[in-house]
């Protein structure tokens, strides 16, 4: 088995839908590994868009199986709307072409009412969630509260489960929040038949993945970005899994040792949805023309995505603790129309120079940005489809990226078409 990770090394959406449909032709199983439906990841294939939250991004191609781990969340309420979107489109999905572990948390329609209540109640302080219930969900997994899907298969275990859960909280949705409390009977009801439609999905119980995999080559697709890594990141700005690439072993229960590459996604600038740091961010028309012209809007909940320039400082902090073999650089073609190109590449603190990224979210809030300025190609690049065409000042900034980070660029995405792309002949042998 080989493994070929691809992760976001910036605050997510970074592209990694489309490398993952991009590479998936080589692969036989696409994972995902971590996270839930806050993720949005946008494959514009032949000319159609689609949208996947829960699924993977396998699911596109017939002969690939995907697979959903142990270490995500999953909503089956969502599952339905995210099928049947994609049936509207083609796409069949089937239980031999998805499966899901039967070790998987379940988001339940609590966890969204409690995602929501939470972040209401911050008033100034919002973390701005996706308000898709996925920090309440891995609440519940790590106080041994949370439901599986093997439990969604036998109901009156569920039931069981479903009133434990419910017991602190439905004291919290009465008490705290003044909302209505959940009916545990119902909601087994309820989840029991999810069960039914999840069953043909559902791994055995006896079924091992890396037995499965033996053999095969493995993809894992990322969600999210390593800045919002919940140890690693922006914290409390930050989502509740482990985004870094090394938690794939863990969250899909496969051996680390099998990695064959390891991809870190990386936007030719930046972006974030949500509250929190974010150092390099251009409140002014330089902003506004990276929004406009990348289309930066959630695929999950359509807010506007906040704008800015490349960061090295925080990419490098990411790359370190990642091991990081090549870099798929996503989003060139957005840079275009600039006279030139602004790259943050040390940090300032009350005049005084940072090493890293800082731990202390007082410490990050006072980043003070120092930049280099590159000189833009003022040319449409997105019809190029080898590096030796590129314009110069554009192989110069793909150089000045590497040089910083020490990992070579095999990866340039000029448009979100799946052709859009450049792929450097020496990373082709990687597989
Ligand atoms: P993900 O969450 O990392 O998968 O990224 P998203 O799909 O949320 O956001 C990336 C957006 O940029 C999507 O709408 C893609 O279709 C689009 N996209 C991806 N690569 C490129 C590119 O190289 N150029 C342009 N212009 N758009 C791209
Ligand atoms: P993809 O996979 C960008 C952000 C939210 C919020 C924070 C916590 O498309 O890159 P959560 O709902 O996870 O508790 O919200 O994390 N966030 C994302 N931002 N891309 C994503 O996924 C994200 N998933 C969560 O905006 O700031
Ligand atoms: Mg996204």
């Amino acid at each position: 088995m080989t493994v070929h990770i691809v992760t976001g090394t910036q605050w997510g959406d970074e592209g990694k839908g489309k490398v993952v449909d991009l590479l998936t032709e080589q692969v036989d199983i696409v994972c995902r590994y971590q996270g839930g439906n806050n993720a949005g990841h946008t494959i514009v294939a032949d000319g159609v868009k689609y949208d996947l939250h829960a699924i993977p991004s396998g699911i596109l191609r017939d002969n690939i199986i995907s697979f959903i781990g142990n270490g995500v969340v999953f909503d089956p309420e969502q599952f339905e709307s995210e099928s049947a979107k994609l049936k509207e489109k083609g796409v069949s999905v089937t239980p031999e072409k998805l499966m899901i572990s039967p070790k998987t948390s379940i988001i339940m329609d609590y966890h969204k009412v409690l995602d929501k209540c939470r972040e209401e109640a911050k008033k100034d302080n919002k973390i701005g969630t996706t308000g898709r219930g996925i920090g309440p969900a891995y609440e519940d997994k790590v106080s041994r509260i949370g439901i599986r899907a093997a439990d969604l298969l036998d109901k009156e275990l569920l039931l069981q489960k479903i009133k434990a859960a419910l017991k602190e909280k439905n004291t919290m949705f009465v008490n705290l929040y003044h909302t209505e409390p959940f009916n545990a009977e119902k909601l087994a009801d309820k989840y029991f038949e999810y069960g039914k439609i999840l069953a043909p999905y559902i791994a055995p119980t006896d079924f091992s993945f890396a037995q499965f995999s033996e053999g095969k080559k493995v993809l894992m697709e990322g969600a999210q970005g390593a800045m919002l890594d919940i140890d690693h990141g922006t914290y409390p700005f930050v989502t509740s899994s482990n985004t870094l690439s090394g938690y794939f072993s863990l969250g899909c229960g496969l051996p680390g040792n099998k990695v064959a590459d390891n991809i870190g996604l990386v936007k030719a600038y930046t972006t974030r949805v949500g509250a929190g740091p974010f150092p390099t961010e251009d409140h002014g028309s330089d902003g506004e023309k990276l929004r406009r012209t990348g289309y930066e809007f959630g695929t999950t909940t359509g807010r506007p995505r906040r704008c800015g320039w490349l960061d090295l400082v925080a990419l490098k902090y990411v790359f370190e603790m990642s091991g990081i073999t090549s870099i798929a650089l996503t989003k060139l073609d957005v840079l275009n129309d600039f006279d030139t190109i602004k790259v943050a590449v040390e940090y300032k603190s009350e005049g005084r120079k940072i090493n890293s990224f800082p731990a202390s979210i007082t410490l990050c809030e006072k980043i003070e940005p120092e930049y280099v300025e590159l000189k833009g190609w003022k040319c449409n690049i997105a019809k190029i489809r080898s590096y030796e065409e590129l314009p110069t000042e554009a192989k110069e900034y793909i150089s000045f990226i590497e040089k910083k980070l020490g990992v070579p660029v095999s990866i340039i995405s000029v448009g979100p078409g799946r052709d859009e792309t450049i792929v450097r002949k020496e990373y082709l042998s990687l597989f």
